[in-house]
């Protein structure tokens, strides 16, 4: 039989703002007692980085710190940003930087029913699995923006980026007449960046028996974004997988079919933007925010994080669902090479979620339990 390669891994965490540490802290211990049942030990590395740790010291994300993270084997995130900041400071200076530093290229989120948890649309005895396959450095995403000052001339805004495989250096320069305020942002799809997701869905699509993939589009109001990054994908999918079949989906229809029919997708790809918006609907129709799960995927470091925030709205009151944060660990787990572990994690999950009484459960199904006695129900199984 062979076990893991090694019996010691460290990941880096970033417990981060709100519910983050909430959660973090069940999938810590979850995680690591499955991994101390197969003989290894996690050797959890925590990172203070969030609102108020940027609010008592001003500082964001220093490099000395992403270097350290670099030599992690694995990296876990709560979730960050809090109405004490200005939206976008810490989610852009944080989350977004270390995806784009790290060139974690794949945001990996399944969306899948659990047993006994309440779907907003009937499932009808049908098994929702899904998982959208979100390109995760280009699009919207990929930071040229400005508010135009009325006061000068025109919006002037230098761009200087470095992904995985190019830089971009440029400039946007736009002047209106009359003038008057406005507001412009850029987005940006590379072929690359369209070609390497395209065979990750692929291949993901493969692993999981299917033949056909959905490029979620919107080819039809943004030609140039997205019709190009839905040719591109069609073109890796005939080329380079025989047997693979594609279809296309305008995201705002597909909202509409997915609503009315939650289990008729396999895998989603998704340019960035709508990948972000897509897993939010389909972790409603699965049962919740707080059943989740998700990962940034690259060639370096790996972070897995649910795919919910960081729920300021419940924070503190124990409400939390640590489910999507507790499967987080598990796709940790896999990808650390730990499947038994991973697989004994997504076990105690189902178990409990199939014998626990109503009470029992997280405030998200209905029941009265709070995130870290979820946390010891699971635990229990592992
Ligand atoms: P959110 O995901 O934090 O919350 C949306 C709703 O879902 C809220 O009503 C919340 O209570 C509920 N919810 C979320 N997770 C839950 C859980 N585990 N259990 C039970 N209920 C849960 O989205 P938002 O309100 O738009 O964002 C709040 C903050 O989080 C913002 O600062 C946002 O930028 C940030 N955010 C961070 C991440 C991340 O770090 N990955 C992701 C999304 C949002
Ligand atoms: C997510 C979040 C982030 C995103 C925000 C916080 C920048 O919504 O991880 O889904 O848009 O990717
Ligand atoms: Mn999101």
């Amino acid at each position: 039989m062979s076990g893991p390669e090694k019996n010691k891994f460290t990941v880096a965490v970033i417990p981060g703002d709100g519910i983050g540490p909430e959660v973090i802290t069940v999938a810590k211990r979850i995680a690591s007692a499955a991994a101390s049942k197969d003989g290894v030990a996690i050797d959890w590395v925590e990172y203070p980085f969030g609102a108020s740790h940027y609010v008592t010291t001003n500082e964001i994300l220093p490099e000395s710190a992403m270097a350290e993270m670099g030599d992690c084997d694995a990296m876990m995130l709560g979730a960050i940003g809090s109405p004490q900041v200005k939206p976008g400071i810490l989610e852009r200076g944080i989350l977004l930087t270390l995806r784009f530093v790290f060139d974690q290229y794949v945001n990996l989120r399944p969306a899948k029913s659990l047993p006994n948890v309440p779907t907003p649309v009937p499932l009808c005895g049908a098994v929702m699995d899904s998982v959208v396959i979100r390109e995760n450095t280009e699009d919207l995403y990929m930071g040229l923006g400005e508010v135009y000052d009325p006061s000068l001339d025109k919006l002037e805004t230098r761009l200087d980026l470095e992904r995985g495989g190019y830089s971009l250096r440029g400039r946007l320069e736009l002047s209106i007449s009359p003038k008057m305020p406005f507001a412009a942002q850029v987005a940006l799809n590379t072929k690359h960046g369209a070609e390497r997701i395209t065979r990750y869905a692929c291949e993901t699509a493969r692993d999981r028996g299917e033949n056909r993939v959905t490029i979620v589009t919107k080819s039809n109001a943004a030609p140039a974004l997205y019709g190009y990054f839905e040719d591109t994908a069609k073109g890796v999918i005939e080329s380079e997988y025989p047997g693979m079949k594609w279809d296309t989906a305008n995201v705002d229809a597909l909202c509409y079919h997915l609503v009315r029919n939650p289990v008729a997708y396999g895998v989603l790809l998704c340019p960035n933007l709508f990948g972000d918006i897509v897993s939010d609907l389909q972790a409603g129709l699965a049962g919740g925010l707080g059943t989740a799960a998700g990962g940034n995927i690259g060639d370096g470091l790996s972070m897995f994080e649910p795919v919910h925030g960081s729920a300021p709205d419940i924070a503190g009151s124990g409400r939390a669902n640590p489910i999507a944060a507790i499967l987080s660990g598990a796709l940790m787990l896999r990808h650390i090479g730990l499947a038994d572990s991973a697989g004994n994690v997504e076990r105690a999950v189902r178990g409990y979620l199939e014998r626990s009484p109503q009470g029992e459960r997280p405030f998200e199904f209905g029941g009265n339990a709070s995130c870290s006695r979820v946390g010891d129900a699971v635990l229990k199984l592992i």
